[in-house]
């Protein structure tokens, strides 16, 4: 049977928590030699256990308080150890620490603030659960009008006050609405933003990004218009060659309408913005049907303007070449680290919004 000086010698050397449970058994298991001294108290006489018992108890605490001390200190070296190896040294160069990337749609929403601040723009705002007034009613479109369904629209199981479903707004236009009735005329804003439709392919998301412009003031025209349109397609593809394209269209909350194409040119196999080799539609525009004035509670024979609205996501496809759109919104690190944008490259004209 072991004795007590080997036990607590070993106890001291147990070299790890496991080997320490070992002697713990050993001595003071079911099986252990301390236990069986104990046992054997129950067979002695009184006198024999006034004798033997406390020296028996005494084992046991000795042992017991032995492990514990040696299991404090074996818990106190391994978290020096994981203290030591778990160190972060703050002080170790940034570069060699993961860093995240702008998105290209967060890039050229900055380029479109940029752009569109210097041309005395405000960034205006709404939200991305609607109503169906905000939607397509204030925009003239009419009652049971086809160009509702055209929206592939997301309704939601919540009603508005009127009764009415709400609904994921299709396209960034009814911020004109919300822009003309909080700030009045004149008023110049872009409203770059979510929007969503019941659609999904290679050029097509259920969730993208628009962009809308609104200027309302006295005595606009389209040639305003068509300044401006030219002015910020110049600023954001960078080329003076930039030529456009006003084809007569529709929709319900301009009259009259244009579809505004831009002219692409083939440079080293790619097709690219500028020159005048082929055609392609960039905007929806025209000047803001008087409906939509009225809704808005401003008075149309005072006030006039023109709206425009794009693709985000297409305008950064179309600057930096990617060409899926689906990728946009994967969330593949390799994708974004490739088309993403320093923390610090900040859009400015003065340096150039290319980034
Ligand atoms: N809201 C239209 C769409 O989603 C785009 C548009 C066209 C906006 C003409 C406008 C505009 O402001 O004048 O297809």
């Amino acid at each position: 049977m072991a004795d007590l000086a080997t036990t607590l010698s070993r106890i001291a050397a147990a070299p790890d928590l496991a080997a320490l449970d070992a002697e713990r058994v050993a001595a003071l298991g079911k099986n252990g030699w301390v236990t069986a001294l104990l046992k054997t108290l129950g067979g002695m006489s009184p006198d024999e256990r006034l004798v033997h018992g406390p020296e028996v108890q005494g084992k046991r605490s000795t042992v017991a308080s032995a492990i514990e001390a040696r299991k404090a200190a074996l818990e106190a070296a391994a978290l020096a150890v994981r203290l030591a190896t778990e160190r972060i040294d703050l002080s170790l160069p940034a570069a060699e620490t993961p860093t995240g990337s702008v998105h290209p749609v967060s890039q050229v929403m900055d380029e479109l603030a940029e752009i569109f601040a210097d041309l005395g723009f405000a960034v205006a705002e709404g939200p991305e659960i609607e109503t169906d007034w905000y939607n397509f009613t204030a925009l003239n479109f009419p009652e049971d009008h086809p160009a509702r369904a055209m929206h592939d629209t997301f309704y939601l199981d919540s009603h508005d006050e009127t009764g009415k479903p709400l609904l994921l707004r299709t396209h960034t236009s009814p911020v004109q609405i919300r822009a003309m009735m909080k700030h009045g005329a004149p008023i110049r804003v872009i409203a770059p933003g979510r929007v969503y439709r019941s659609d999904s392919d290679a050029t097509h998301t259920p969730m993208f990004h628009q962009v809308e412009g609104l200027v309302i003031d006295r005595n606009i025209t389209m040639g305003h218009l068509k300044w401006t349109l030219e002015t910020f397609l110049k600023a954001f593809f960078e080329r003076d060659d930039i030529a456009i394209r006003l084809r007569p269209s529709f929709f319900p909350f301009t009259e009259p309408s244009a579809e505004v194409d831009v002219g692409w040119s083939t440079e080293k196999g790619r097709r690219v913005v500028g020159g005048q080799e082929g055609w392609m539609e960039v905007l929806g525009s025209g000047m803001v049907h008087p409906r939509v004035i009225a809704a808005a509670g401003l008075d149309p024979d005072e006030w006039q303007g023109f709206a425009f609205g794009t693709g985000i996501d297409r305008l950064a496809m179309l600057k930096y070449g990617m060409g899926d759109l689906r990728q946009f919104f994967d969330g593949d690190l390799r994708w974004l680290r490739h088309y993403g944008f320093g923390a610090l490259s900040v859009p400015t004209l003065s340096a150039g919004v290319g980034a």
